[in-house]
């Protein structure tokens, strides 16, 4: 290895020693994020980390074994599409956006209305990580998180932030499940996203068997036009492999 690398003890570094001179921390980052984006999508297949082994999970079953939860469904295109594949379950759907309400996309607005008309109870400006908030005695059978993600990598307390949320979010839902009840995270299967969602060691800290984990089609959920946290590309477009992962607790 060329000795300059050598003697650095970050990648960074090597780089600043490399240009003899200190590259501005951003530019370092956007370069080294752009790398593995095009990486990630590029030889995803092989990147895959886990094999879904399970098959697909059933959803339009485990929503029709009693009360949903949908928590963070950006443009609600995803209950919406569950529910015309389990028309009668829809009536026991309660479907919350993070936004407040006068911050949902018109999308999210139109599928609103149709998942009102259907029976479902639709909710806005509701946190995953401050369920007890809301739902005070209500016990849920399926409570689905699709596509967590806080659209921030800065670290808190040391942690991508989409950690916490999905640590807070478990621990928190755990509290909302009823007798059998199931919480199902779907999300992007990349060594980037595995690290930074770490759902084995969630669910542990979170008090859930160990998961069980699903491989996830869009396509098919008709209808489902997955909507970035900041309205960006769609993971879905950029990606190829996604897991719902299926905790229960002992
Ligand atoms: C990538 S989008 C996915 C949206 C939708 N579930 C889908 O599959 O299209 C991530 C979503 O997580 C939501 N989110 C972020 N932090 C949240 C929190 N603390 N509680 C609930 N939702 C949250 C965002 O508002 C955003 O809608």
């Amino acid at each position: 290895m060329n000795q300059r690398f050598a003697e650095a003890a970050t990648v960074v570094e090597a780089i600043d020693k490399a240009l003899g001179r200190p590259t501005p921390r951003n530019e370092v980052f956007a370069e080294v994020k752009a790398i593995q984006e095009f990486l990630e999508w590029a030889i995803g297949d092989q990147l895959v980390v886990h094999k879904g082994k399970l098959g697909n999970f059933d959803f339009a079953a485990a929503v029709s074994t009693g009360p949903t939860l949908f928590v963070g469904e950006g443009n609600m295109s995803f209950s919406l599409a569950l529910a015309k594949l389990a028309p009668r379950a829809a009536q026991d759907f309660v479907v919350t956006t993070f936004e407040p309400r006068m911050r949902v996309s018109l999308a999210a607005y139109q599928n609103a209305v149709k998942l009102t008309r259907i029976g479902a109870k639709v909710l806005h400006g509701v946190d995953a990580t401050r369920l007890d908030r809301y739902f005070n005695a209500t016990r849920f059978s399926a409570i689905v998180f699709n596509f967590p993600n806080v659209a921030s990598r800065i670290p808190v307390y040391g942690h991508n932030p989409n950690h916490n949320l999905i640590r807070r979010f478990l621990r928190n839902a755990a509290q909302r499940l009823a007798r059998n009840g199931r919480v199902i995270i779907t999300v992007v299967d990349t060594p980037f996203y595995s690290g930074a969602f770490g759902l084995t060691a969630a669910a542990k800290f979170a008090g859930y068997k160990e998961p069980d984990v699903y491989a996830f089609k869009p396509s098919h959920f008709s209808g489902y036009a997955h909507a970035n946290t900041l309205g960006g590309q769609s993971a879905l477009a950029k990606y190829r492999n996604f897991r719902s992962w299926v905790f229960q607790l002992p």
